[in-house]
């Protein structure tokens, strides 16, 4: 496997590549495309991503956040606003987002809205920040009424991911980003699935080729979804939310505060799909015990009850939240249920009693 690679997503309205590899920050400057190499540069990054984007920002400037989700708010937006605004940004500037999700998203929403709209460059550090945020446009803020209430559509101008990043990610933020890489092969593509349970603790290892292919297969599998479906109108883009309407009201439940990772809930989430699936008659009981038994075999979370609240998170509460969804029109759910591994499809049949059932065996 060669040592960096590219995929380039060709949109209606834009096109971008994506740059994959070990140690691309140390010469970034190739991978940016030549109508913003020159432009004037403005960085954010978290207190755990600065030293990253002072590696690359040499004299340019710098926004810090606090780390964590309650930096996607109306503040902060507002704070890295007034602080591009004091800087002179102009409509030619630049913003690089240095950092995961939570940093890819404000600084994302930042750029589409400045001046009406200047060029991002997502850095991205997190593994799931590589594989799901930085790539697709996708970008907002939380709202007291809820998470990414508020945002816009807005393309990267390029995408670096340097798998060096990865090394300083704690492991429980690794395995959270797992989550969302297996959530590409159980919806669409079974030989990565299979791969997968080969190599998924090299991944987790940071083994160079493992994570490269992983990463790899994700961001592509991602881009040529929203190749399809750019604006989640089609409903192929409906495709990535495999276990999220489940991981969604598990966060809710949990108020955002740490406990629970987007990534967890995911990995949670997933399994409640498998079981739907089994419940509702689409897929066999042994594909689903075969997603278990790799999660479980990778030490990543499973049960609801693995989170520590079960409690709040009883089946009611969590059907009314999900029914809640911004994704749920009408109150009629959409569930991504699989007919096989790597098949997935969108539901909008299913019945309140079956939801509870899965909620109340997981
Ligand atoms: N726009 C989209 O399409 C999309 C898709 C999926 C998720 N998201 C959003 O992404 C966010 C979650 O992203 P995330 O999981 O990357 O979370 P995050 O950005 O909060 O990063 C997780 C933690 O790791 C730290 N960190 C980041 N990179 C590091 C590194 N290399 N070394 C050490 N520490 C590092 C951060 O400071 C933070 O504490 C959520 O807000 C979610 O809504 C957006
Ligand atoms: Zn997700």
């Amino acid at each position: 496997m060669p040592h960096i690679n590219k995929i380039d997503v060709r949109l209606d309205s834009a096109f971008y590549s994506i740059h994959l590899g070990v140690g691309l920050l140390k010469n970034f400057e190739i991978f940016l495309p030549l109508n913003i190499a020159k432009a004037r540069r403005f960085f954010i990054a978290d207190k755990s991503t600065e030293k990253y984007a002072r590696r690359i920002a040499g004299a340019a400037p710098v926004y810090v956040t606090d780390c964590g989700e309650s930096t996607k708010s109306m503040t902060h937006y507002n704070n890295v606003l007034s602080w591009l605004l004091d800087h002179k940004v102009d409509r030619k500037s630049v913003l690089f987002a240095v950092g995961g999700g939570v940093v890819g998203d404000l600084a994302g929403f930042v750029a589409a809205t400045v001046l009406r709209g200047i060029p991002v460059v997502q850095v991205p550090t997190t593994l799931l920040a590589m594989v799901d945020s930085s790539v697709g446009g996708k970008t907002g803020i939380n709202m007291p009424q809820g998470k990414n209430l508020v945002g816009a559509f807005h393309q990267p101008a390029a995408v670096i991911c340097d798998f060096e990043c990865l090394q300083t990610l704690p492991e429980r933020e690794l395995k959270a980003g797992y989550a969302e890489i297996l959530k590409y092969a159980l919806l669409g593509d079974a030989d990565f699935y299979d791969w997968l349970e080969d190599n998924g603790s090299k991944v987790l290892s940071l083994d160079a080729e493992s994570v490269m292919y992983a990463v790899m297969r994700s961001c592509e599998m991602k881009a040529e979804i929203v190749i399809e479906d750019e604006k989640e109108t089609s409903g192929k883009r409906a495709l990535l939310n495999l276990g999220h309407t489940f991981a969604h009201a598990f966060e809710a439940v949990m108020g955002y505060d740490g406990r629970l990772l987007h990534g967890e809930a995911v990995s949670i989430g997933l399994l409640c799909a498998l079981e739907l699936s089994v419940l509702r008659g689409y897929i066999n009981p042994q594909s689903a015990e075969r997603v278990s038994q790799h999660l479980g075999h990778l030490k990543m979370k499973k049960y609801i009850k693995d989170i520590g609240l079960h409690d709040d998170a009883n089946p009611k509460n969590l059907l009314e939240i999900m029914r809640g969804d911004k994704k749920a029109e009408l109150q009629k759910i959409n569930f991504i249920l699989l007919k096989k591994i790597g098949e997935a499809f969108v539901d909008s049949s299913v019945a309140d009693d079956d939801v509870l059932r899965v909620l109340s065996d997981t």
